[in-house]
């Protein structure tokens, strides 16, 4: 009877101790595995985002996206250089644009050298997919007008010509 007693209270202790390592064992699992991953990738996704919105703002100094990275405008308008803007621009861009506030397809661009930096409409012009993706302001234009700006292939050289077409256009209202 001793012994038999004896044994039950090693069989007790054991299962104790066997529980107790079972519950140690549960917590640590849901802990360091369960919810604490979650809630870590959780608060990493936030800080990820809380880190991309100033950073997004910081990175948008009003330039846009593309190739045209600085523009030196005269304070007057070249009047050849305007000349020759308007001609590409007929071609390529009056199917979309006028050149007073009226929206046909794209927003009427009057007024738009003024809302602008010269390399934003650059970049605009050279490259309108990348701007409608990742430029705040083209996004919320593409928002708006729901139809992607086509790449009309205007190099940079004509793309400067358009641009002192439009400030030409500017300075006429
Ligand atoms: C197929 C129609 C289409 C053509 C062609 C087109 N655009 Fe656009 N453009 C748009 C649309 C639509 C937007 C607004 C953004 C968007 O939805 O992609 C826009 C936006 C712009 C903007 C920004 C206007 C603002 O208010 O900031 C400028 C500048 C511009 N276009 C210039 C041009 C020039 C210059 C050409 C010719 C080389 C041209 N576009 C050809 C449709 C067109």
């Amino acid at each position: 009877m001793k012994t038999k007693s004896k044994q039950l209270s090693k069989l007790l202790k054991s299962m104790q101790f066997g529980a107790m390592a079972l519950l140690c064992s549960a917590i640590l699992f849901s802990c360091s595995s369960g919810e604490n991953d979650a809630t870590t990738a959780n608060t990493q996704e936030e800080s990820g985002l809380a880190h991309h919105a100033p950073e997004a703002a910081v990175e948008d100094d009003g330039k846009g996206v593309g190739p045209v990275t600085s523009v030196e405008v005269g304070a007057e308008v070249d009047q050849a250089l305007a000349a020759n803007g308007k001609s590409i621009f007929e071609g390529k861009c009056s199917a979309c644009h006028q050149l007073s506030d009226q929206k046909v397809v794209g927003p009427g661009l009057a007024g738009v050298t003024g809302k602008r930096k010269p390399e934003w409409v650059m970049n605009m012009i050279i490259n309108p997919e990348e701007m409608t993706k990742k430029d705040p302001t083209a996004k919320k234009l593409l928002a708006e007008h729901l139809t992607q700006m086509t790449n009309q292939n205007v190099n940079e050289q004509d793309a400067r010509a358009i641009l002192e077409f439009l400030r030409q256009n500017d300075q006429s209202i």
